[in-house]
């Protein structure tokens, strides 16, 4: 059967036309149906943290999958309990909700914010529930995200959006105290705006933030969904900033492509959430905690973080080198660790499919930017053909 002329008639129109399917992956490749071999710096949209097929990684999930695959929270799930744990240990004393996606993650931090508006206005509902976000920023497509997302190519049809939200300058924090009122509850920013086209928080801002939220008893929401698990070099990119949020949205890269979302609530604000006020039937099961914890081990045994630490400044190197021997196509590097936008001159739909051609897939952030975003895994000379890649791919046009 034709794939694409299924998709035309079978599949809705939501997204863009796929150039062809993936049959396999090893690593940082993959194979399209044809044989062709590509080098994926995609990694599913910084899902494939420990790169396709990693042994460890499949050997964990096969047991699970051949002991139990689902139970519903009705029951303990051994997996999830080590899993916020691992989580506490590296955000702080707190406690872990599970869900499916990133979407859902930020729901709950949402929710999380209304109920603490709640909580200081004596118990009132509707008084203080307002949640202030970052122009550019993308939150996920849930009404609660697209709200939390001021971009017209996520609310237009939409409309009318939640209520309760309102969007400050990201890097500037006088843009957010001007917007806090006695309505608001809570900030909520991406470290790094991904989608947006890798736009990294700068430690003055997401700290003038956190005194921000200190002064009006804001909670600090931060979502790591795109730039978390290990991919900037420290297992949350804000570790890096000198910065303890209150609630840690994430997903794609902590199940290595099995799907799993956490929110994680620090101690003094996990208890605003009460016996079924929140719950989902697949959140945290055993399969996707499974894959979870094989994610997490493997950046401990393999040293991922280190490695990032250790391979991305040479690389980030070469990558501004092409900056200066291209000016014609390209404007800027961005980003940190495995978390890369390349500025282009010119549609970045275009330059990613002539990569593509070239051997290695990227993928548009922003009106901009091509996104690079290796598995963690990645190895030198893999960082070295995907420059070698560009290079010969930018000479050409
Ligand atoms: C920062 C950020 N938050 C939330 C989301 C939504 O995650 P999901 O697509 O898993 O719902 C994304 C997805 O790209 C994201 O990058």
């Amino acid at each position: 059967m034709d794939t694409a002329a299924l998709y035309d008639s079978y599949l809705m129109k939501n997204y863009g036309k796929p150039p062809f399917a993936i049959a396999r992956g090893e690593g940082s490749w993959v194979w399209d149906t044809e044989g062709r071999k590509y080098l994926d710096f995609i990694c599913g949209i910084a899902v494939n943290t420990v790169g396709h097929s990693h042994p460890a990684w499949l050997r964990k999930v096969e047991e699970q999958l051949r002991q139990v695959v689902h139970v519903s929270n009705l029951f303990y799930v051994p997996g999830q309990a080590v899993l916020a744990k691992r989580i506490a240990d590296q955000a702080g004393e707190g406690r872990s909700f599970f869900c499916n996606s990133g979407a859902e993650a930020n729901e709950f931090l949402i929710k999380l914010a209304r109920l603490w508006g709640r909580h200081k206005s004596g118990g009132k509902e509707g008084v203080c529930y307002h949640v202030l976000t970052a122009k550019n920023a993308f939150h996920g497509r849930t009404f609660g995200g697209m709200a939390a997302t001021p971009q017209e190519k996520i609310q237009g049809g939409f409309r009318p959006m939640l209520d309760g939200f309102a969007y400050g300058d990201f890097n500037d924090v006088d843009s957010f105290a001007k917007l806090i009122t006695p309505q608001t509850a809570a900030i909520m920013l991406e470290t790094i705006q991904g989608e947006g086209g890798i736009v990294p928080a700068t430690a003055e801002f997401l700290q003038g933030i956190r005194k921000l939220c200190d002064q009006h008893k804001l909670l600090l929401l931060i979502d790591e969904v795109q730039c978390g698990i290990g991919r900037t070099g420290s297992f949350f990119a804000y570790q890096q900033l000198g910065i303890e949020p209150d609630a840690i949205g994430m997903a794609k890269g902590l199940g290595g492509g099995f799907p799993i979302g956490a929110t994680w609530v620090r101690r003094g604000y996990d208890e605003l959430f009460t016996p079924g006020s929140h719950g989902t039937t697949y959140g945290g099961g055993p399969l996707a905690c499974a894959a979870a914890n094989a994610v997490l081990d493997i950046i401990e045994e393999e040293n991922l973080l280190a490695s990032v630490q250790q391979r991305s400044p040479v690389w980030h190197q070469q990558l501004r080198a092409l900056v200066e021997r291209y000016p014609q196509h390209l404007s800027a590097v961005r980003g940190r660790g495995y978390h890369v936008g390349l500025v282009v001159k010119g549609d970045p739909l275009e330059w990613s499919a002539r990569f593509r051609a070239g051997g290695l897939l990227t993928v548009r952030g922003g009106s901009d930017v091509v996104r690079l975003m290796p598995p963690l895994t990645v190895t030198v000379s893999e960082l070295n053909s995907c420059v070698t890649i560009l290079d010969e791919v930018l000479a050409n046009h």
